[in-house]
């Protein structure tokens, strides 16, 4: 693929073909596919589907070939010290479920703890909560600081010898702020704690580097990526392999099996048991080849000039509460020190007297997409008093004039329909 222009990308896009006046702002939900990802799936089913890793004809020699090449592709592109550190998976939340039963759960002992941030999404939570309770062990939450990042004075009061476990969104999918992931594996590995970083929010703008990053696990899904459902990654150091067992047993992952035993192959692919979502994975190596034909530089600059233009006009509205403050002139890189925080990559924000989902009808009328309630992350919404929340989230294919219709279309939501000191009330999630 040659480069692609970032100012002409909504082209790239075919649901744009179709739907011209949309306006998407749910990357952080799910992320538009670009037509040389989409086309990438088409083409694998139509001439070169076969299973992967069974046969020894043409056709499935070819899909194990794709599957081969995928991995490798996606261990480059967040920067694994080999391929063979990375499992496919279904998605984000069945990689977290697959430590949290194959890992954390062989291991956690009554008195122990794990550590979480106040930020998590459930998917970072509930599978945490589950094996704690099971154990008998504590499950630990970590304050924010002022910025939306996870307070590392506090990380370091609350880890301690008895911590077997650090799971933390490296940004979370309501606040959208980076956290300095290393940090993290530093302070986990001091007392010989193993970290799982939740990248889903992070990966379409961070670049990754888990290797360097010393993560333990890392784990994001394929359709935050531009690549479509069906394909997450779960990163598993080459130490804690050894001790992470499979949970889901079938086909592929065995050498030996009998009645009443069976005995395993060794390697990332033990936790790939069944057949793999070939299509998806496909999809996913599509889509990291996408990226890289834009290239992380032009694509962080796009962002940054995006977000920057959109907190300035969201700041002029003096209706909307963003629930993190930010001084856009203060803004800065480097997180290390936990002082000036980066840029987010997405908004959340109230608006006095308007429900988020009053507000995400009236948008939708207007050809907008945005997210509205309180975004799989209820501890948090609770912690910040807010009952609910509108979330913006931007993708390459956004531009100013995206952000000026929002701005406009809120504007005039508000007026219609704002009620000052209406009593919102929670909604199920
Ligand atoms: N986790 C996704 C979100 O935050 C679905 O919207």
């Amino acid at each position: 693929m040659g480069a692609i222009d970032i100012s002409g990308i909504k082209k790239a896009f075919s649901v744009f073909d179709t739907e011209p006046e949309l306006i998407y702002l749910d990357s952080a939900s799910t992320a538009l596919v670009p037509r040389c990802v989409s086309g990438r799936v088409f083409d694998y089913l139509r001439y070169q589907h076969a299973n992967s890793g069974r046969g020894q004809y043409r056709l499935a020699e070819s899909a194990t070939r794709l599957v081969r090449d995928a991995r490798s592709a996606a261990a480059r592109f967040i920067g694994a010290e080999s391929a063979d550190t990375l499992a496919f998976c279904s998605s984000a939340t069945e990689g977290i479920n697959m430590v949290a039963s194959g890992w954390l759960s062989e291991r956690l002992k009554p008195g122990q703890n794990v550590v979480i941030s106040a930020a998590e999404h459930h998917a970072n939570l509930l599978p945490w909560q589950k094996v704690c309770k099971q154990a008998s062990a504590q499950l630990r939450v970590v304050d924010l600081n002022a910025h939306g990042q996870v307070d590392l004075n506090h990380l370091k009061a609350l880890v301690d010898d008895n911590t077997v476990l650090l799971a933390m969104s490296q940004v979370s999918n309501v606040l959208g702020v980076i956290n300095d992931v290393s940090a993290w594996a530093a302070i986990a590995h001091k007392v010989g704690a193993r970290l799982l970083v939740d990248a889903s929010q992070a990966v379409a703008h961070v670049p990754a580097s888990v290797a360097s990053w010393a993560c333990d696990f890392y784990v994001f899904s394929g359709h935050k990526l531009y690549a479509g459902p069906g394909c997450a990654v779960l990163y598993v150091c080459k130490a804690a392999q050894t001790e992470f067992k499979p949970t889901r047993l079938g086909g592929g992952i065995v050498t030996e099996v009998d009645w009443q035993q069976a005995s395993f192959i060794q390697g990332i692919e033990v936790y790939e048991a069944g057949s793999p979502n070939i299509a998806a994975i496909v999809a996913l190596h599509a889509a990291i080849d996408f990226i890289d034909s834009i290239g992380w530089q032009k694509i962080l600059e796009h962002e940054r000039v995006l977000i920057s233009y959109l907190l300035g006009k969201l700041n002029s509205l003096d209706f909307v509460q963003p629930l993190l403050s930010w001084d856009i002139s203060a803004s800065d890189v480097g997180v290390g020190e936990n002082t000036k925080a980066e840029l987010p990559v997405l908004i959340s924000f109230t608006c006095q007297g308007l429900h988020s989902h009053d507000l995400a009808s009236l948008l939708n009328a207007e050809n907008i997409a945005l997210r509205a309630g309180l975004h799989c992350a209820q501890p948090l919404h609770k912690q910040l008093n807010v009952s609910n929340s509108s979330r913006v989230s931007l993708g390459l294919y956004n531009n100013k004039e995206d952000m000026d219709l929002f701005i406009k279309a809120l504007s005039r939501a508000y007026e219609l329909l704002a009620v000052v000191n209406e009593p919102v009330g929670m909604v199920n999630e």
